[in-house]
This record gives structure tokens, sequence and C-alpha cells, in this order.
């Protein structure tokens, strides 16, 4: 058959299964009565020319599965009710997105729970889970432009999952004390909820979890309602800033919510356990100094709100936007103050300008760890940090260098140590003045999305005028030792 008729079919057929499909109750209320729904079932006028499933993976370079193509997600709202005494969830996701192509099928990244309906723009959608992937068919084609919503409701016993990058359990865990908590980088969003799993697609986000009411529960942003009904509470916490996927977080447990001094427009809030919440650690009275230090230092600080969330965590700390995740030990450590540094300067560096790739987390860790050594010099200068950096890259000379992580060790201490290298031997090139200068722009161009490597270099050489190629091939890209200028 002529593939433009086959096409024609397809959509004949898709349209006829849209009208006589079994209409499903609204999910969200809806305000307005006379005017026409926002989202509009594909309408049997529109003609597809040639629908096609969108693509399962964004193709990054180290985890080709992540991400999903043919789509752009605007808003995920999570309705999560959570059960102790089973740790079993129930829940309900409703993405909010628009198609980037014509779609006859897209996926999301799902892992484990039992997916108990799907529906699109409020049809019954068919669908199929194959590895990691949910692949969701809708009853009627969605035309490349058009907003559609997605509704997942889905259930079962809340579980970490493993990941290549790094040998800890990530996306859903849960502590000694029974505290549930979510640290999911890089691949772990999917452990908890079917999303678009990769930052080149951030959201909006709005989570409404239920639970017993002698605990709490917190995510990121602002909590904006609590509402007791019986035995359970529900916490309505809103995230109005693009996020990626790995960033977002939820926290359950014995916890109090801590609210501080402003640092300027931002909030100051933490979420910790009774103990740390009557007698908490000096460093953390630092926070809002830590904020202002860094926006004065590259500009305003990305987000509403910051604070800490102290749980039994299995590796140090994670920068989940907004309210970082620590973990008991390293906030009864002295090197504290130096995580926090490392945690509040990832929401520019990570969070607010993300990763375009998994392959670039340098701009991750190497900005963060340089943002340590400055926090430091401030008080100890530039000499002794720049002995202690050439001391520390030395150490990790063996390691593949930060340009090109393997996939199997994501985290690794050149990613850090020589990635912050890297920063301070383009700094001792270009000088202070152009170094800060490259930092504000980079940091302006990029907010509230995603950058390369390459984006970063063409930055670098843009504002200082510069060829810097070859110092960034020498600390990036070259095994051994690299010298610095
Ligand atoms: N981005 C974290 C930090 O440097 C490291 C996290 C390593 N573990 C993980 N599950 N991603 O603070
Ligand atoms: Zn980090």
């Amino acid at each position: 058959m002529n593939r433009r008729i086959q096409a024609w079919l397809l959509v004949f057929v898709a349209a006829c299964t849209a009208s006589e499909g079994t209409p499903v109750p609204r999910q969200v209320p809806i305000t307005t009565t006379s005017a026409a729904p926002t989202t509009p079932v594909a309408p049997s006028t529109t003609v597809l020319l040639d629908p096609r499933p969108g693509a399962a993976g964004v193709g990054d370079s180290l985890y080709g599965e992540l991400g999903n193509g043919g789509y752009d997600v605007a808003h995920y709202s999570l309705d999560l009710s959570w059960e102790p005494a089973t740790t079993h969830l129930d829940a309900t996701v409703i993405i909010e997105a628009v198609a980037t192509h014509d779609l006859a099928s897209f996926n999301l990244d799902f892992v484990g729970m039992e997916v108990d309906e799907v529906t699109v723009s409020r049809h019954v959608a068919s669908w199929e889970r194959d590895g990691p992937e949910l692949i969701v068919t809708p009853a009627a084609a969605i035309a490349t432009g058009e907003r559609f919503t997605a509704v997942v409701s889905y259930s079962g016993p809340t579980r970490p999952i493993f990941t290549p990058a790094l040998p800890v359990p990530i996306g859903w865990n849960s502590g000694v004390d029974g505290e549930q908590f979510v640290v999911a980088e890089p691949d772990g969003a999917r452990s908890w909820f079917p999303v678009n799993d990769h930052p080149t697609d951030k959201a909006r986000y709005t989570f409404r979890i239920t639970v017993p009411s002698e605990l709490f529960a917190a995510a990121n942003g602002t909590l904006v309602e609590t509402s007791r009904t019986g035995a359970t509470t529900t916490y309505v916490w809103d995230s109005q800033d693009l996020m990626a996927s790995y960033l977002a977080t939820v926290a359950i447990g014995d916890f109090e919510l801590v609210t501080r001094r402003r640092a300027g427009s931002v909030a100051v809030r933490h979420v910790l356990p009774p103990e740390l919440a009557a007698d908490s650690p000096r460093a953390l009275e630092l926070t809002d100094d830590i904020i202002e230090f860094f926006a004065d230092l590259v500009g305003p600080y990305p987000f509403d709100a910051f604070g800490i969330v102290v749980v039994d965590a299995p590796f140090p700390a994670l920068e989940t936007q907004t309210l970082s995740v620590f973990s008991e030990d390293i906030v009864a450590s002295p090197i504290f103050e130096r995580v926090l540094v490392h945690e509040i300067a990832h929401q520019w560096f990570g969070n607010s300008v993300s990763p375009a790739d998994w392959e670039d987390i340098w701009l991750n860790e190497g900005f963060a760890t340089y943002a340590e050594y400055l926090w430091v010099e401030r008080l100890e200068g530039l000499d002794a940090i720049d002995a202690d950096l050439r001391r520390a890259t030395l150490a990790v000379a063996e390691l593949p260098p930060p340009g090109s992580p393997p996939a199997t060790d994501l985290f690794n201490g050149a990613v850090y140590v020589r990635g912050a290298a890297t920063l301070h031997a383009l700094r001792l090139t270009v000088g202070d003045d152009a170094f800060f200068r490259i930092l504000r722009r980079y940091y302006t161009e990029f907010r509230d999305s995603h950058a390369s490597t390459d984006d970063f270099i063409a930055i670098a050489e843009r504002v200082s005028g510069e060829d810097l190629e070859s110092l960034f091939v020498e600390f990036l890209f070259t095994e051994g030792a690299p010298s610095f200028p």
C-alpha cells in the first residue's frame, strides 16, 4: 500500500477510535464550564500525514535509553499516597506536554511498580512495558505542537533501583529510622514516576503527598497547602522553577520544617529530624552567607528557596533542587560546611544550568568543587587553594580525564578535582576579571536550561578573546597529569 494512503487510513482509524473510545472521568477539576477545554481530544478534522512513534531515548552518549523523543514536558503533577505499614505507594502522575512531531505513540521512562491505567487527553490509551520504557499509544495520534495531558495511575512497593553510574541504590530510598527520600542522580527518577528522564527536558512540578498524620512530607519548592483528613495529612509542594527530573525529591518521616532568615528573596528552610531541629550544626547557619557569596560572584540565586533535608543517605549529599539531601553522617562531620557550599553552588551549576549530556558531568562537579575552593580562598587566600588543587590534581592523574568519564564510574574523583583544576587553569590563563565574567556570562546565557562542554568553551573564548582549545584539551581530554599555566 502506498505510504501516504496508509497514513491516511491510520488517521481515519485513529479518529474513529477516538470518538468511540471510553471517555474517562476527568482527573483534574476543570473550573471553567463554558470555555473550550485547554487540551482538546485530537479533533477528527486534524490530518496527520505521517504520525510516528517518539524516540525511546534522547541519544545521551553514556545512557542511551534515558529520556524520550517526540514531546516536551511542561509540568508534572505527582499525587502520591504512601503507607508506612506496607511501604506501598498509590500514585497518579499528570503529565502536561507538547508534541514536537506528529506522534503515533510515545515513551516514558519507568522502572518497577504496576501501571493501572493510562489516559491521554481524557481517553483511555493502550500501553505496554518494555524494560525501562513505558510505551503509550493514544487513541488518536497527536499533532505537532498539540498540547496533551497524559495521566498514569500506578502503585506498588517503593524501592531503589541500580544505576550503571555508581554502586549505590538510587531513586526512592529508605533509611534506618524508616524515613523515605529520593536521590535520583543520574537515572533514578524513573524508579518513582513515569518521566522523560533526561536533563534536557526540564519541567515544573507540583507534589501532593498524603501520609499518616504523624509523618511530615516535603518536596522541592514551597509548601503551599497542608490539609488533614481523618488520620492522613496531604502536603502540597509547588516547584515553579524549571527542574531536571534527577533533581526532584520527596522526603517523608518524623521531620520538622525549620524556617530561617531569608537570604534576600530566597526562603531558607530546612527539613530536619527533631534532634537536629532542636540543636542544628553551626555551619547550617551559614546558609544565607553562602547563597549571598555566590550570588555576588555569579548572578542571582536561581530559585525561590533553599534548604537541606537530613536522612540516612547512602552517600554524603545530593543537590536536589531547593531541598538538598544530606546524610546524617556528613552533617555531623567536620566537612559539613564544605559539602554545604558544594550543594549550594550546584543550584547555579548543575540545577539551573544542567548538563546537556551526562558526559558533561564535570560542568556540575568541577564547578561545585571549584566553588568550595573559592569559599576557602576568601579566608585562606589564593596561594593556599592553588597549592591544594595542584596536589589534588596529581593524586587523580591515573583516572580517566574528566571530559570523557566512564558510564560505569560517572562520579570518579577526576570529574570533581580535575574538573575544578580546569577552571583554575582557565582562571590563571585569562586572569580574574575575564574568568569571573566567563562564569557570569555562562550562567546568564544558560540558566533554566542546559549546556555542553563545547558551550562552555565557546563562552570562555568569546568573553576572553583567547584561543583556549589547547588548555581545555589538556585538562579535560588528555590522559596523565595536566600541567598548570
Ligand atoms: N552530585 C552529588 C554531589 O556531588 C554526587 C552524587 C553521587 N551519587 C549519586 N547517587 N548521584 O554532591
Ligand atoms: Zn556535586
